[in-house]
């Protein structure tokens, strides 16, 4: 399975790594939510994405994590989900991953690299993320304000740890850092606040969304729409989406959106949104 890219990537002969291709990946309830309510962090919203995705659903998301070098997610999403973010469902690279067989591929060094946006470096050395960072590469963003100890209990349970910012992750600075590490193609697995971090700096290439058969509210209680944030100020001020695909999955539906064409319906003049097929 070809791994994704940026296409029209260093056509100008620069030495330096073109940003990796973005791709914000979410099941969504019909109404936009990615979690129930009950406030971040909230252990009972417990993973979200596997309740909202069918078995088919999760498949074909683990066969899109199988074409990214990278899967990156926000702390309130390991706090709440307490993620392996592998591919298990799918095939990794040409071995077979389904199951207990993630490991083999783990050991085998197909699974993406998982990233997480932690800026005081609070990831729970017991998470499944850090207690299976020795066999999976894992890279924790942290910032300037994050206390050494807990870099250094990261560090020694096989995290890496990078400082990208001085209070908080800056997600650019990270992506160069990342391309620089030779990853091409990073899957955002949300949540919402870190969704909107990605599209409000404009480092979204696509967008892929499964809206799952329910509808959930909540938002007076704290469920997490798919972008959260401050929002845009206007519509014709948000990025414009261009619809790539939309096909059936059983009762849910899968929409697939470049980001970044232009309003004027005459479609994508940024040649470097326009990426892979998938
Ligand atoms: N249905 C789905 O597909 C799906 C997928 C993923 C998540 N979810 C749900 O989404 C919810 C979590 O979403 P969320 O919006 O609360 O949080 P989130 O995006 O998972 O995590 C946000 C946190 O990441 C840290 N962070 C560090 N640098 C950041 C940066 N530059 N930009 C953004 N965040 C940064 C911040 O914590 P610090 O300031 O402490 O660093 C921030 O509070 C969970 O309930 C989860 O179940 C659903």
């Amino acid at each position: 399975m070809a791994r994704l890219t940026r296409q029209n990537n260093n056509s100008n002969s620069s030495r330096r790594p073109a940003m990796p291709r973005v791709i914000i990946s979410a099941a969504v309830s019909v109404d936009g939510k990615i979690s129930l309510a009950g406030g971040r962090g909230s252990r009972s919203r417990a993973r979200m994405t596997a309740k909202l995705s069918s078995a088919s659903d999760m498949s074909r998301v683990h066969r899109l994590r199988a074409r990214c070098d990278a899967i990156l997610v926000g702390l309130n999403t390991v706090l709440s989900d307490d993620p392996m973010l592998t591919v298990r469902h799918a095939r990794a690279g040409r071995k077979k991953s389904g199951g207990d067989d993630a490991d083999a591929a783990a050991a085998a060094g197909n699974q993406p690299v998982r990233v997480i946006l932690d800026s005081m470096a609070k990831i729970p050395p017991a998470s499944k993320i850090i207690t299976t960072s020795p066999r999976i590469r894992t890279i924790v963003a942290v910032s300037g304000a994050a206390p050494e100890r807990r870099i250094l209990a990261l560090r020694r349970r096989g995290a890496e740890v990078v400082m990208m910012g001085r209070k908080t992750v800056d997600a650019r600075r990270l992506l160069n850092h990342l391309a620089k590490d030779g990853i091409r193609s990073v899957l955002v697995e949300g949540g919402g606040t870190t969704n909107w971090e990605f599209l409000r700096r404009n480092l979204v290439d696509e967008i892929v969304v499964a809206v799952s058969p329910y509808v959930l509210g909540g938002g007076l209680r704290g469920a997490v729409s798919l972008v959260e944030g401050a929002g845009f100020p206007s519509v014709s001020g948000s990025p414009r989406l261009s619809l790539r695909s939309a096909r059936r999955l059983g009762d849910h539906v899968i929409l697939s959106y470049d980001v970044g064409a232009d309003n004027s319906g005459d479609g994508n003049r940024n040649p470097s949104r326009a990426g892979a097929r998938m």
